[in-house]
């Protein structure tokens, strides 16, 4: 018996809270500070409890493939607070974002045919895109220039006959970026002018800490229905990653009908779920308002305390949960099993996201870390106390670097 060559292709993913070196420093009674997950801790708003709680059909039937129209009117509802008019058909509702981007995927591409990506990226693109046998062709940045990829030359040059689409993240997992309304023209611009899909993961969109950027979304600009595909959850909008609901939108008929293929084949998503998601549409802005302004002074203790560690290369981020910093250390993963292997603090560790794996390019990523910001902020000025603590004695132990000749 044989496992297909595309699963071969795909990687596990690296943000595992479960990682056997972790697991086992638990036992050891060490206590980790988790930055290594994608996942808020801010609590989901009592709607989505209410509305289950009050779910009384007697069957729990299979509900409509494209989605219950309840959950639909209220996306519906919410893009218009954005400015945004949808049909009723432009809005699929899936399990995640996850089953957005692998539906989306499964649609556009065929054996060989790729989709530019700036790296580093969200691990489980790779997994989506080799799932539909396609391939990643990497947009390049680095950690000195904040990681910011928005460069006409830099996209057109990556561009072949075989190219069906541009994936951007926006706000950018796991670097924060947050492209500007310029530069959302001119890769809008590029994909309308080559005829490509632009598929824009905006789960984050809600995370943005500059308020010159509004609220961010693609799907404002009406001359580019054709082209955009937009990826959408409530996980990271309403704290609510074990909803499993999310969404793509696209005005691209053809493409809602290939799509529509797909969610039919897998029935419908879970129904009480859905039900939960619709009343999570209707929770005041101040919800928004408070889990920003609380995302954004974590983020400014991380960052103050990531500039106190010596030969940290870092760039303030404006948007999402993540930091994406390049550490003085050899290699990020080493350090990580050391950090849970060899290391404590007064009984602490912590773990963060080795930034290899967001990476396509081999070799890129090897020093840099990606980490999350969702713990709360005692916790949060804790771990990166911890990380300092680790990387300077790492740096004496492993690396036998002497203190004054740190970078
Ligand atoms: C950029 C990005 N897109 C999509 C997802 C998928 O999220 P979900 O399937 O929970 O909606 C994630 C999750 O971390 C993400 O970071």
């Amino acid at each position: 018996m044989k496992i297909s060559i595309n699963a071969n292709r795909c990687e596990p993913s690296p943000m595992r809270k479960f990682h056997p070196l972790a697991v086992a420093a638990q036992k050891d009674g060490k206590r980790i500070f988790h930055l290594n997950i994608g996942q808020p801790d801010l609590p989901t708003p009592q709607a989505f409890y209410d509305a289950v709680q009050n779910f009384r059909d007697r069957t729990l039937a299979y509900e409509a493939s494209p989605g219950m129209p309840i959950l639909i009117d209220a996306i519906q509802k919410y893009y218009k607070t954005l400015n945004v008019d949808l049909d009723t058909d432009d809005i699929l509702i899936t399990t995640g974002g996850s089953e957005a981007l692998l539906l989306t995927c499964l649609s556009i591409l065929d054996p060989y045919t790729e989709v530019i990506i700036p790296e580093p990226y969200y691990p489980n693109y790779t997994t989506f895109v080799h799932a539909a046998g396609g391939v990643i062709r990497a947009l390049p940045t680095n950690p000195w220039e904040g990681y910011r990829y928005a460069k006409r030359e830099r996209i057109e040059s990556l561009i072949t006959k075989n190219t069906r689409a541009i994936l951007v993240t926006n706000p950018g997992n796991p670097t924060g970026v947050v492209l500007n309304e310029e530069e959302m023209r001119m890769i809008a611009d590029v994909a309308k002018e080559r005829d490509l899909f632009l598929i824009c993961d905006e789960v984050y969109r809600e995370f943005c800490y500059d308020d010159r950027y509004g609220v961010p979304t693609m799907a404002k600009f009406r001359d580019i229905d054709e082209n955009l595909v937009l990826i959408d959850s409530v996980s990271k909008r309403f704290s609510a990653c074990g909803a499993r609901v999310g969404c793509v939108v696209t005005r691209n008929k053809e493409l809602q009908q290939a799509l529509l293929k797909f969610c039919q084949s897998r029935l419908s998503v879970a129904t009480i779920d859905q039900v939960g998601a619709a009343a999570l549409y209707n929770v005041s802005g101040d919800f928004f308002r408070e889990s920003k302004a609380e995302y954004k002074l974590r983020r400014d203790t991380v960052i103050r305390k990531l500039r106190m560690i010596p030969g940290v290369v870092v760039e303030e981020p404006m948007g999402a949960f993540y930091v994406m910093a390049s550490l003085p250390v050899d290699d990020a993963d080493k350090f990580q099993r050391w950090l849970l292997e060899k290391f404590n603090d007064h009984g602490d560790t912590v773990m963060f996201a080795p930034g290899a794996p967001f990476y396509e390019t081999p070799g890129k990523g090897i020093n840099e870390v990606r980490i999350a910001y969702v713990l709360k902020q005692q916790d949060l000025e804790r771990a990166m106390d911890v990380l300092a603590r680790g990387i300077s004695v790492y740096q004496r132990q492993v690396m036998h670097v002497q203190p004054e000749a740190k970078k």
